[in-house]
């Protein structure tokens, strides 16, 4: 998408649309946008008959002016409940509007809204447009291909530069979030742990990132056990992808980066019940999300070291496949009794988080569609947190509400750790159905001890079933507007 932020005039603004924002219950006169100077009084109370500018909602206008031929008023609610996420929220959903009229081009006039800065302001109203207006449409042999090409914020002069600068980020983040969204909604057979490996190179290739793949033998080499044994009954090859932003820059502050990459899980031997079953393609979203955070730190020039690491396989039931009862060794030298073949997730992210020790990192966060659990406890809307580190926990949650990507933390309990010990090895793979997101935990946290870390696990929020807002049906991108902007925060702190 072309975007432009320019300092017009209002009242000599040309568009084929545009989209003004207005509160409920507020006069004409008080709303943020002077919006009569665009269709005149008698055409804004026509449409306030049935108008109410609730959030999300919209309203087509056609002025009797030369300059703009339509408006569309984009309902934000209550003026003082309206945050970011509402405004994302509602010019999502008024961008698919736009787009659903088959129009490419939309200007945006931007105002002061309570205490968030211009910066702000413009960075979601660009992640708006482009998220709300996404579609996936490569494997659709008739799928037009007109699509809203061309956004102009408008703004005065004195905040041109500052609106400037937060439409830049939001142009990188949102195009991040279509990535990782493109990715979850790619078919298995198409998304391989290859092609998501070839995929990562490329866009480290276009972003300056660094990029090793790592094949099966080198795995081997190093030991990694547990990634190798669910691979086993997979025809794919396993790929461990290495991505580092500043890797040159060996004295800058680390963080660390590691995503699920399970390209189908059919849950292996202790197969999946059909119903379903096809969602997890999208069980490599936290790799996705992995590679979609390291291209926002690369293009928003973050002053960290950060390394993205994604275990990619598929999880599948042949005649090499690991079994129950298996035991495997991990790279860390602790050794795993399988209870479930189901339970794939937490074996690869074992060696990848003990790999994340190299680096020496500031801190760790993973992000894994790991536990069904997950979405029981929480529903589709909030991702689990689990952490060991008190101030690590605050800043994603700081994260969490600057970009409205909810989570809420649950403990990692100590009185639960003995549910993992094994008869037959240093533990089991499963701890019981009973807080079955928290044992995942503390299974996890057994090759964390070393750093600051952080899961998050996104079960059920990586796709969505229903459009609404800034969210498409299909692959959300779920975590990577959350995670970049604690790094960006980190990055703020070290300055
Ligand atoms: N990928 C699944 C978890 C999942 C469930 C993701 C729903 C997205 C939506 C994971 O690998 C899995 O199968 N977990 C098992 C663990 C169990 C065997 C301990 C589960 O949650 O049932
Ligand atoms: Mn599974
Ligand atoms: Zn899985």
């Amino acid at each position: 998408m072309k975007i432009q932020v320019i300092s017009t005039p209002m009242h000599m603004i040309q568009a084929e649309i545009l989209l003004a924002g207005m509160f409920t219950a507020e006069e004409l006169s008080a709303q943020p946008l002077n919006i009569e100077q665009w269709c005149g009084n008698a055409a804004i109370r026509t449409a306030c008959t049935d108008f109410k500018a609730k959030a999300c909602q919209t309203a087509l206008i056609y002025p009797q002016t030369a300059n703009v031929k339509r408006v569309l008023l984009v309902g934000l609610g209550e003026k003082d409940k309206c945050t970011l996420d509402t405004l994302r929220q509602a010019y999502g959903a008024a961008a698919r509007a736009v787009a659903e009229l088959g129009l490419t081009s939309l200007v945006v006039p931007i105002w002061q809204m309570r205490q968030y800065v211009p910066l702000e302001i413009a960075q979601t109203l660009v992640e708006a447009v482009i998220l709300g207006s996404y579609t996936f449409n490569e494997h659709k042999s008739k799928a037009s291909d007109q699509s809203l090409s061309d956004l102009e914020l408008v703004t005065d002069s004195q905040n041109l530069a500052p609106a400037q600068q937060g439409a830049i980020a939001g142009q990188i983040i949102a195009e991040s979030v279509c990535l990782a969204r493109d990715l979850t909604n790619q078919p298995g057979n198409y998304l391989t742990p290859t092609m998501l490996a070839e995929t990562a190179e490329k866009v480290a290739a276009e972003t300056g990132l660094r990029s090793e793949v790592l094949d099966e033998a080198q795995m081997a080499e190093l030991g990694m056990g547990a990634i190798l044994g669910v691979a086993q009954g997979s025809e794919e090859a396993a790929k461990f992808v290495i991505l580092e932003h500043n890797a040159d820059k060996p004295d800058l502050p680390t963080y660390v980066v590691v995503g699920k990459g399970i390209n189908f899980d059919s849950g292996g031997l202790q197969i999946k019940s059909a119903d379903g079953m096809g969602a997890m393609k999208g069980d490599m979203t936290g790799a996705g999300d992995t590679l979609a955070i390291l291209r926002c730190a690369a293009l928003l020039k973050l002053p960290l070291h950060v390394v993205g690491l994604m275990p990619c396989t598929e999880n599948m039931p042949d005649g090499h496949a690991y079994k129950p009862g298996d035991v495997l060794k991990s790279m860390s030298g602790q050794t795993i009794e399988i209870i479930s073949t189901d339970a794939e997730g937490r074996l690869i992210l074992a060696d990848a988080l003990t790999f994340a020790k190299r680096y020496q990192p500031k801190a760790v966060v993973d992000l894994a569609t790991l536990t069904g659990a997950c979405v029981i406890a929480l529903g589709n809307s909030i991702a689990g947190l689990l952490c060991n580190n008190t101030n690590l926990t605050a800043a994603l949650e700081k994260a969490s509400a600057e970009t409205g990507e909810k989570v809420w933390e649950l403990p990692l309990e100590p009185e639960y750790e003995e549910l993992l010990d094994s008869d037959v090895a240093d533990m089991m793979n499963v701890g019981g159905r009973p807080a079955g997101t928290i044992t995942a935990g503390l299974f996890l946290g057994r090759f964390t001890k070393d750093y600051p870390w952080a899961h998050l696990d996104i079960a059920g929020k990586e796709q969505t079933a229903k459009t609404a807002g800034y969210t498409i049906k299909g692959g959300t991108g779920y975590g990577v507007r959350l995670v970049t902007a604690w790094l960006r925060d980190m990055a703020e702190s070290t300055k």
